[in-house]
């Protein structure tokens, strides 16, 4: 008879802060120091123990909590938040470690998490490359049931600007017709890209709505029209002319076209791909570029955009097009495309702060992006761009209704009643106390509530100082 399976008594967190620790001896200390060969046993204990049972450890972390084989961590999640963090800037959600682990590999992926930036070879390639065969490592996470129950709306909800209300319907019907096998509508692309250019690029609110956190999952047609937005500010402000900007609007909104042609629920799954999931969803690119090449009336470099807009400046990414550097065009789409991915929902985590995304841009910069462009779109949004809800160091809640370049993570704010969500007076976080320091800081910024109608406070702001 077998004893039923008891949960196992060794944190999986140990395994987290051991991986975390050694990394950085890895990093600071020659291979063969006694602090890295003690790390490196403590490690080895710890897994052995999880290993007893017999099956591979899987720990998982999902929306800030670690897992262990799908069952929560016991410590305390407040203090591990910073190890976390670490990990998770390194891309690193999930590890998995199968019997027979050799201490070598830990320690090669204790050089490896240290070595790492993004590059064109997959993470599994990189261990593979350094003779690991027992550990994988993993950005996304296999489907965990309790993900379902963080459902996000589909597209913006509570009172939007009418012409923005008006692009996401608009977007929505072509994209929803191109879905269904019809030819894109080209006519209503053009009134589309006209909307957007004339009429939402000059509302506050809607510049607002699409800069801060968006608290809801960035579909398709709503992140088009979004990415479209977003290079735009970014063209106006490296000089494009109003031709190359209606261009540029136009390759913008069709970047992603071609997911009309993949089954949503692989464009949502919120779990790793398997590896024909990740063709499809690549080949997005290339079918893009197909339907915009076959649509009469088009700029020439819109299928060029929607081909090239997951390669990175180093000429890595995909489609597979040799050492080619996507077209200028290219590049400011793809600054847009990430920053309105970060700063969206996802089915699997939060949506990131505009301040987080510009740190996690500038990771990618020079890499995967244009270090100027990266450097010319955080100036232009700044940390806090307008629309961000945040909470002063006074603990007062505000609404940053003017940016300041001089001092970007000094905005203007219009405080917020915490139980009306109404606009009470204004205050320029800018200011200093007599002391000469600053009156007052920004402690963090949040996503917007149901109730409050950015409309009340942005019409009549002014963009920038
Ligand atoms: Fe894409």
């Amino acid at each position: 008879m077998t004893a039923p399976q008891q949960p196992p008594i060794v944190d999986p967190l140990a395994v987290m802060r051991g991986l975390a620790s050694l990394r950085k001896l890895a990093g600071s200390y020659p291979a063969g120091h006694p602090m890295i060969t003690q790390k490196l046993k403590e490690l080895e204990d710890v897994i052995a123990e999880l290993l007893h049972a017999g099956s591979p450890v899987r720990i998982d972390v999902i929306r800030g909590d670690v897992f262990l084989d799908g069952i929560a961590s016991t410590s305390e999640h407040q203090a591990n938040q910073q190890l976390l963090a670490q990990l998770a800037a390194l891309g690193v959600d999930s590890i998995h470690i199968h019997e027979g682990v050799q201490r070598e590999e830990l320690l090669a992926v204790a050089e490896f998490l240290w070595q790492y930036t993004a590059s064109g070879d997959s993470v599994a390639t990189q261990l593979a490359a350094r003779n690991v065969t027992h550990v994988s490592l993993g950005r996304l996470l296999p489907l965990d049931t309790r993900w379902r129950a963080q459902q996000w709306a589909d597209a913006p909800t509570g009172p939007l600007d009418p012409d923005y209300a008006e692009s996401i319907l608009m977007a929505q019907h072509t994209w929803e017709a191109t879905a269904a096998g019809k030819p894109l509508d080209v006519v209503t692309v053009r009134d589309l890209v006209q909307l957007l250019i004339y009429k939402v690029a000059r509302s506050n609110a809607a510049l607002g709505q699409i800069l801060a956190v968006k608290q809801y999952e960035n579909l398709t047609y709503c992140h088009s029209v979004n990415v479209a937005m977003l290079s735009l500010l970014l063209g106006k402000q490296v000089g494009l002319d109003e031709p190359t900007l209606a261009a540029l609007v136009e390759a913008a909104l069709l970047h992603d076209v071609g997911k009309t042609q993949i089954p949503l629920d692989i464009v949502r799954k919120p779990g790793a791909l398997d590896k024909s999931e990740r063709r499809m969803i690549e080949a997005h690119t290339t079918l893009g570029a197909e339907i915009l090449i076959q649509s009469e009336g088009l700029h020439p470099l819109t299928p060029t955009v929607a081909l090239e807009h997951h390669r990175s400046v180093k000429g890595t990414g995909y489609p597979d097009l040799g050492d080619a550097i996507p077209h200028p065009m290219s590049q400011i789409v793809s600054v847009a495309d990430i920053y309105e991915a970060i700063t969206g929902a996802r089915t699997y985590q939060a949506p990131t702060p505009p301040d987080r995304a510009c740190l996690i841009m500038a990771r990618m910069a020079g890499e995967k992006l244009n270090t100027g462009l990266v450097k010319t779109f955080v100036n232009t949004i700044t940390f806090f761009p307008v629309g961000s809800l945040v909470r002063t160091n006074r603990n007062e809640l505000g609404l940053v209704v003017q940016t300041n370049r001089r001092e970007p993570l000094h905005p203007m704010l219009t405080l917020v009643d915490e139980e009306t969500y109404k606009p009470t007076f204004q205050v320029d976080t800018s200011e200093r106390d007599s002391s000469g320091g600053y009156a007052r800081h920004i402690s963090t910024s949040l996503p917007a509530p149901d109730g409050l109608d950015l409309r009340l406070f942005l019409d009549s702001a002014q963009q920038a100082a």
